[in-house]
């Protein structure tokens, strides 16, 4: 039943380029440059009308929900507020019938989003989900939605689910900018076709298995870990930081590259290990400059880059690799060594990889 991985978790990391193309079939036709979604087609004057979006959900469906903020601001030039359905929920928030809201949820079940749904729903807003379980309560109490076809997810730390919740989104801001004109045709064109080959970028990111486990055998008696990301990277370091705690109970945490100045170096020493998503495109400079700063307090610099970049690795203890993805997509690839990394890790600690302690697969009480 674990395809012959040792864990759940392992299996599901190696299922994302699969599962990532189930997602995506059917609703992307790259060739014909267009996206089907019933949920989002059906619905079109909703989208096309809504005054902003507004994303609510949990844990890791809370970072995919940041991380389409940026894209779907970027692509469809529509304002979008995330927030924690459970701070949502209980802080009157302002919403009315031009809002969208986006509930997002791998179980379908957790009590705070489904509540957020609800109060959404009385006041009026158009509510759409994101959902895994076919049939779950949230798919049931929305307006409408999408599914992501990441199939059964055991293991409780959250792979697959995630990187389709993000592939769905995209498909949503790329229906939109379609819609509103907002992205140049080359642009929306290109999206479309570098989205079709996200399963052959993870594929290759998955490589990167044998370096994780060597770098998790220097690190796994670590008692801190700081994750740094800039832009859409950004809740790649908030979702590695998760990843890390809830399987190997090592503390960690994410930050925008940019905010450690104001704080979190004072952190860093040589017993701490920094973990940077570098990629070419994007703030590629001024991460550099960040890792730079590392460097100068003697912080352990593990760096996740673009294969061939140099100006980090000669700064780094520790390089992974990740083929090139414009910057809007590559969440979806630089994820993937970190998944890898905290697994490894937790593995050589003896945790309880698939069912870490005081957590549960699907958070049912509020
Ligand atoms: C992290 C994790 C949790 C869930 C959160 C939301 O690996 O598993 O943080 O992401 O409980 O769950 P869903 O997506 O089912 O609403």
């Amino acid at each position: 039943e674990k395809g012959g991985y040792d864990h759940f978790m392992m299996k599901e990391i190696y299922e994302q380029p699969n599962v990532i193309k189930d997602t995506y079939r059917g609703r992307l036709h790259a060739n014909e440059g267009l996206i089907k979604m019933a949920g989002v087609d059906d619905n079109i004057e909703r989208f096309s009308n809504a005054q902003r979006i507004l994303i609510v959900a949990c844990g890791t469906s809370w970072h995919a929900g940041l991380v389409a903020e940026y894209i779907f601001e970027e692509f469809a030039r529509i304002p979008v507020e995330v927030e924690y359905a459970s701070e949502f929920r209980y802080r009157n928030p302002i919403i009315g019938d031009k809002d969208v809201l986006i509930a997002i949820s791998q179980s379908g079940e957790t009590a705070d989003t489904l509540a957020a749904i609800k109060l959404a729903k009385e006041k009026g807003a158009f509510v759409f989900g994101v959902c895994n379980v076919v049939g779950s309560s949230i798919s049931r109490e929305t307006h409408a939605g999408a599914y992501t076809h990441a199939g059964p997810e055991i293991g409780v730390a959250s792979t697959k689910a995630f990187t389709t919740q993000i592939t769905v989104l995209t498909m949503i801001a790329l229906r939109l900018a379609k819609l509103k004109g907002t992205l140049s045709n080359s642009d929306y064109h290109r999206y479309l076709s570098e989205l079709e080959m996200i399963p052959e970028k993870v594929q290759e990111a998955l490589q990167t298995n044998d370096m994780t486990k060597q770098i998790a055998s220097v690190y796994k008696d670590a008692t801190n870990c700081l994750y740094l990301g800039r832009g859409y990277n950004f809740p790649v370091a908030l979702e590695g930081a998760l990843k890390l705690k809830e399987i190997s109970y090592i503390h960690a945490e994410g930050y925008p590259a940019a905010e450690m100045k104001h704080g979190p170096i004072a952190l860093i020493d040589e017993q701490m290990p920094v973990i940077v998503i570098a990629p070419k495109q994007g703030h590629y400079d001024k991460v550099v400059s960040n890792v730079q700063e590392i460097k100068s307090r003697s912080g352990k610099i593990i760096a996740v880059v673009t294969k061939g970049d140099e100006q980090v690795r000669a700064l780094a203890d520790h390089v992974i690799e990740i083929p090139e993805t414009s910057d809007a997509l590559s969440p979806l690839v630089t994820t993937i060594p970190l998944q890898l990394l905290s697994y490894h890790i937790a593995v050589m600690r003896g945790c309880n990889v698939d069912q870490p302690r005081n957590l549960a697969k699907s958070v049912t009480v509020e």
